[in-house]
């Protein structure tokens, strides 16, 4: 595992979208993370896609995960976050596009996206954030490494941070995310300290979804300082 650190914000953004660019190049599928850390990641791919410079064109993606049970268009939507914060202005085939239904049954909703998945993927690139509690996707603490794509309850502490009323949600297991050829994850401010240092520097453990990285053979950890700082 490689860690980069940055001085800030948009310093570690800037790093993320060089990284991405670079890896674009030989990516067919691309990995997507929503919250609030790739705001600016998503905002530069914008821009440099809108500026001709870098281009999805061929290529298809998959969601890390989606609240469950949601209809696409609601504002707490992931898939939402997505169109209007990067779909809409990049020139992927929207047919290429990959992401839970999450208006199915359960098991519905879990065989169409592990079909998806077992179809065209896996993932090239793969994009990541890491919660407090160190889950990635919605892996919280307590998944197992061969977990693969699923519902999930959501931990108490990813309710309130999260600031919903969704408690469950679908999302690619660790297996999955552990398949990407590439992965870039993104850390910044103080409150992720704590979970980098469990995740970089901590045992191996399910306790720490985000801790089985350390056996990812191409994984870039880009942090400002202060997620850093306990490193
Ligand atoms: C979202 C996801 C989550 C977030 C994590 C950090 O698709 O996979 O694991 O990456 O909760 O969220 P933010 O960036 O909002 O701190």
């Amino acid at each position: 595992m490689k860690i980069i650190v940055r001085d800030n914000y948009k310093e570690m953004s800037q790093e993320a979208f060089r990284l991405f660019r670079e890896s674009l190049r030989d990516s067919s599928v691309i990995g997507f993370a929503t919250g609030s850390t790739p705001n600016l990641l998503y905002s530069m791919i914008s821009n440099e896609c809108r500026a001709g410079n870098i281009s999805f064109k061929g290529k298809s993606s998959f969601n890390l995960d989606e609240y469950y049970p949601i209809s696409r268009g609601s504002p707490e939507s992931y898939r939402r976050y997505m169109e209007e914060n990067l779909f809409r202005n990049i020139d992927i085939n929207r047919d290429m596009i990959n992401f839970p239904d999450s208006m199915m049954d359960e098991d519905e909703t879990v065989r169409r996206y592990l079909d998806a998945y077992r179809r065209s993927g896996p993932v090239g690139t793969q994009i990541l954030g890491i919660g407090h509690n160190g889950h990635i996707g919605f892996n919280e603490p307590g998944s197992a490494r061969d977990s693969e794509i699923r519902i999930v309850r959501l931990s108490e502490d990813t309710i309130s941070r999260n600031k919903t009323r969704m408690s469950m949600a679908v999302t690619m297991g660790i297996k999955e995310i552990m398949e990407s050829t590439r992965i870039i994850l993104l850390a910044s401010g103080t409150e992720k300290s704590e979970s980098i240092k469990r995740a970089v520097k901590g045992r191996v453990t399910g306790d720490v979804p985000a801790s089985f990285l350390q056996e990812h053979e191409n994984t870039t950890f880009v942090l400002d300082r202060e997620a850093a700082r306990l490193l």
